[in-house]
């Protein structure tokens, strides 16, 4: 039965095997902390915390997503050629003002140095088709949001969906984008960067915009935010980042560009933060370019999220979270944002060694289980629950990173005051 499994092992296969997997675990509620410290010379310990007090994400559940509109035709509406039952081919570069719903059961192609665009902040182009999708050579698409559910996808040479600095409202009741005119970096992955502190604030006790969207860690589709500005007439904050998705029954191969990022703040802003990419897919080739990174502004953006659930990668996929830059106060960037791999089920938090005081929040999870390791690398600094104490797994601290505890919550400048600094690890010398 064993050897049957392993011989036809496929995409649907594994999906049983990783149920049964989860299934397993289930009982671990969340794990025990098991630091590994690699690049300090201070060991911790991060065993025995004294409260639990820890609250849910900032950001309740997305409502449902409203039922779809029909399906927009592929000559009349698109000026393409063929139908979307069979193939659709769209041959010409096509700007769109307003959502476009694409849905058919046969083959979606996009051709050599064609861009479909749609520049409106939160405008979304979604495809679903049960055939194959293309986006050709130096093909772009261009919106706030991209989702593609198909059976096979090819992103080809110098091809780019780019939805920097374009996104729609962040989920309500989060506060990604900082109040006052700090000019401060949004937040969603991690927090933005706050350059101006008062004088009786220590830098890292001060943050822009807050983190949210943990509960959809591994499925990513919140926008980012807004950073803020440094005036009261105009608004100079970067765009928050755009949404992707893709979801690929078999084969994806994507040589291309994915980007999310946060939109650059210039002098007077702040960025805005890395929006959200997920991909879904049985197999995956390509040295694909996946970015959700905060923008660059007088105080940087936080990074957004990205998840990857690929049973079989094949290239390395170049996968960027990190904070934007801060002009006002250039150690100081956004906090990295956070990578999810469903497959290891490991948590990546990489600031690309971009030096910050500013924290990636990592929460509680409510359901399940879902992390076997957790890696805060390259300049990222980490703050974890209280509630982390008594669950189990592998923790790395590395790249002089840092990790902190806190009961984040409402009352945040006292949370870090209070618990934060016992537990810290390789500081900026
Ligand atoms: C696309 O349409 C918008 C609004 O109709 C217009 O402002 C913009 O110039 C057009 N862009 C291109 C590249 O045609
Ligand atoms: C795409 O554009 C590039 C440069 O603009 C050109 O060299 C190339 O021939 C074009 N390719 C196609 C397939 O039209
Ligand atoms: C694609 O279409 C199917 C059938 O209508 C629907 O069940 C599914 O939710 C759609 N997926 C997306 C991503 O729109
Ligand atoms: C879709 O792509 C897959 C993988 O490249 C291929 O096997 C299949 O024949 C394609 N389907 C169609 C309808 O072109
Ligand atoms: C894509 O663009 C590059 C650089 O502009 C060009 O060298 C290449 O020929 C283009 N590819 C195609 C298929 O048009
Ligand atoms: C894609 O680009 C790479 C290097 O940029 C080149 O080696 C390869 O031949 C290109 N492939 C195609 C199909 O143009
Ligand atoms: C993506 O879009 C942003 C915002 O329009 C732009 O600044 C950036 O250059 C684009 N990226 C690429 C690779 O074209
Ligand atoms: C970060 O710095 C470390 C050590 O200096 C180096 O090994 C690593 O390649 C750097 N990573 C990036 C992404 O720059």
């Amino acid at each position: 039965m064993n050897s049957l499994l392993i011989s036809t092992i496929g995409c649907d296969d594994f999906a049983h095997l990783s149920m049964a997997r989860t299934f397993h675990f289930n009982f671990f509620i969340i794990f025990i902390l098991f630091v590994i410290v690699s690049a300090s010379h201070h060991d911790f310990s991060i065993i025995d915390f004294d409260s639990n007090l820890f609250h849910q994400d900032y950001s309740p559940p997305s409502p449902p997503p409203p039922p779809h509109p029909p399906s927009v035709s592929c000559e009349d509406d698109l000026g393409g050629v063929g139908s979307v039952d069979t193939t659709c081919q769209i041959v010409a570069n096509l700007n769109l003002t307003e959502d476009v719903y694409v849905e058919g059961k046969g083959n979606f192609y996009i051709l050599p140095n064609v861009s479909v665009t749609c520049l409106v902040s939160g405008c979304e182009i979604t495809i679903n088709v049960t055939g194959n999708f293309s986006l050709g050579d130096n093909a772009s698409i261009l919106a706030g949001t991209f989702e593609l559910a198909a059976d096979s996808a090819t992103f080809l040479n110098g091809s780019l969906v780019n939805t920097t600095g374009l996104a729609g409202s962040p989920p309500p009741q989060t506060s990604g984008t900082p109040l006052g005119v700090d000019g401060a970096g949004g937040g969603h992955g991690g927090r933005g960067a706050c350059c101006l502190a008062d004088k009786d604030k220590l830098q890292e006790d001060v943050w822009g915009g807050d983190a949210y969207s943990w509960s959809s860690l591994q499925k990513p589709w919140s926008y980012g935010s807004k950073g803020g500005t440094t005036s009261r007439e105009v608004d100079y904050g970067g765009g928050g980042g755009g949404r992707i998705k893709l979801e690929i029954v078999r084969f994806l191969e994507v040589k291309g560009s994915l980007l999310a990022d946060g939109g650059d703040g210039g002098a007077k802003g702040g960025g805005g933060s890395g929006g959200s990419i997920f991909v879904k897919a049985c197999k995956m080739t390509g040295s694909v370019r996946i970015s959700a990174c905060g923008g660059n502004g007088f105080s940087g953006g936080g990074g957004g999220r990205v998840s990857v659930d690929v049973f079989s990668r094949h290239d390395d996929p170049k996968i960027f979270v990190h904070g934007g830059r801060s002009a006002g106060c250039p150690e100081n960037s956004g906090a990295a944002g956070t990578f999810y791999d469903a497959v290891s089920r490991s948590l990546t938090v990489s600031n690309h060694n971009m030096s910050t005081y500013t924290d990636t929040l990592l929460m509680e999870f409510p359901h399940q289980p879902l992390m076997t390791n957790v890696y805060v690398q390259n300049h990222a600094k980490a703050a974890v629950p209280l509630l982390w104490s008594s669950v189990q797994g592998l923790f790395s601290v590395r790249g002089n990173s840092e990790l902190g505890r806190t009961v984040a919550g409402e009352n945040k400048d006292k949370a870090v005051e209070t618990h934060a600094p016992k537990v810290r690890e390789g500081r900026r010398g």
